[in-house]
């Protein structure tokens, strides 16, 4: 059962800048799962990559893990492969609740959720780094070395899945966009004044680029190319291979 998202039905400001609290935490699988047109496909599809692309005895990263739903589907595509997943989040709160979650389930002895910055944390010996609607949260000037060191940690072969919102260079595109991802939010149920609300909050908290400064900047880090698996509105997920 799951917290619903209210956080933002306030008309008392001013409205403070994101964070991910305690107050975010304990309502977060309802609050993106209601914002992220494609959400419960991404994570479901990580299943999928996991069993197609995960390497025997090797580690299995998942960056800025929230409450650990990519983690725990990709524990769940494994199968009998052994592998370490390691999820990691700088939010207290997140892991936190991870940890207390954790011993919901039976099968996910393997996971082991970390407090840490991940631009900090060593990453070795993997051959899948999962950053899922992470890296927009990051300073767009710690980007590139976030994403050179994930390519040099990974293994060869080893593949990176990046899921973001998106920007377009064309107005027209953009503006369709985000209207229909504002659409969905009013069809899930959120107010004007809370899509508004958090919106203010979320202001140069989340910094969306386009699709093209994503691949420049995989490419850039030295994988070949990468493929856009998933699009959904302005998200997209990306497989980039080593
Ligand atoms: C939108 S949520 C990610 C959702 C999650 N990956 C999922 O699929 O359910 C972004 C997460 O990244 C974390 N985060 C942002 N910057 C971080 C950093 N520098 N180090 C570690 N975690 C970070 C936040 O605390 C938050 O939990």
């Amino acid at each position: 059962m799951t917290n619903k998202d209210t956080l933002y039905r306030t008309t008392e400001g001013p409205i403070k800048p994101f964070q991910f609290n305690q107050h975010v935490a304990d309502v977060f699988p309802d609050m993106i799962e209601r914002s992220v047109p494609g959400y419960p496909l991404t994570i479901s599809m990580l299943s999928v990559i996991a069993g197609q692309y995960a390497q025997e005895n090797s580690n299995i990263y998942d960056l800025g893990c929230s409450l650990g739903a990519g983690s725990m589907a990709i524990q769940q595509g494994l199968k009998t492969k052994m592998c370490k997943i390691i999820g990691i989040d700088n939010s207290p709160a997140m892991i936190n609740l991870c940890n207390k979650n954790i011993s919901q389930y039976t099968k996910v002895n393997k996971i082991h959720f970390e407090l840490s910055d991940i631009l900090q944390t060593t990453i070795k010996d993997a051959s899948i780094v999962v950053m899922n609607f992470t890296l927009q949260f990051v300073p767009l000037d710690k980007r590139l070395s976030l994403i050179n060191k994930i390519y040099e940690g990974l293994l060869p072969s080893g593949v990176l899945i990046l899921s973001e919102k998106i920007l377009f260079d064309d107005e027209i595109e953009n503006n369709t966009m985000q209207k229909l991802h504002h659409h969905v939010k009013e069809f899930n149920g959120y107010e004007q004044l809370e899509i508004a609300n958090k919106r203010d909050a979320l202001e140069k908290i989340l910094i969306p680029e386009t699709l093209n400064n994503h691949q420049d900047r995989i490419k850039k880090a030295g994988f070949e190319n990468s493929i856009t698996w998933l699009k959904c509105l302005n998200f997209v997920s990306l497989i980039a291979q080593k």
